[in-house]
């Protein structure tokens, strides 16, 4: 792994490691049957489907969907690595808001696919993402999330 050594760069090379480290802990914490854990909410099994379609996307969905993206809710991680605006963040994570797909073709099955997933080996920088980006989602937090991020670059009614 290589580390670029200006200041921010290296800031940034903290903060990821301290959200893997805390998605560590947390699906650590969850396969040990969650005795004296905190009180999550029931995390999925990674890459579990969930039925989602274009179609079932709603504007409440895709509003919840960005306050779970900005940490508003349910402790989403998800601007900590794609910015706030989702579109990205040099070395951390991929501009989302853009036609270009690095791993699949942006369908909801695929949002939804691989957000529960995660990415462990990356194809632009040397920063993995943790499975639902390591906060555990509900089925409904889940298409939340992947509704916004299909929102981004497929307009509602468009
Ligand atoms: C620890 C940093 C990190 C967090 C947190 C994170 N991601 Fe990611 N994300 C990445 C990386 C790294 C990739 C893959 C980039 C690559 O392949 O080079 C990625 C890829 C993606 C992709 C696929 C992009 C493509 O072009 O195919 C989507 C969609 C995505 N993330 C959504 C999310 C959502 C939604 C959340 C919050 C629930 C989230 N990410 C949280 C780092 C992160």
């Amino acid at each position: 792994m290589r580390f670029h050594r200006n200041g921010v760069a290296s800031w940034q090379a903290v903060a990821t490691a301290a959200v893997i480290a805390s998605a560590a802990a947390l699906w650590g914490a969850g396969r040990d049957g969650g005795r004296a854990g905190p009180a999550a909410p029931v995390p999925l099994q990674p890459g579990a489907m969930i039925a989602a379609t274009a179609d079932t996307i709603t504007p409440a969905m895709v509003a919840l969907g960005r306050d779970i993206f900005q940490g508003k809710v349910a402790g989403g991680l998800c601007a900590t690595c794609h910015g706030k605006d989702a579109k990205g963040v040099q070395g951390l994570g991929p501009n989302l808001t853009d036609a270009t797909w690095l791993h699949g073709d942006g369908s909801m099955e695929f949002l939804t696919t691989l957000i529960s997933t995660g990415v462990m080996k990356p194809k632009q920088g040397a920063s993995i993402m943790p499975p639902y980006g390591g906060t555990p989602l509900k089925p409904d937090q889940l298409r939340a999330v992947a509704a916004y991020v299909h929102s981004l670059s497929h307009p509602l009614g468009g």
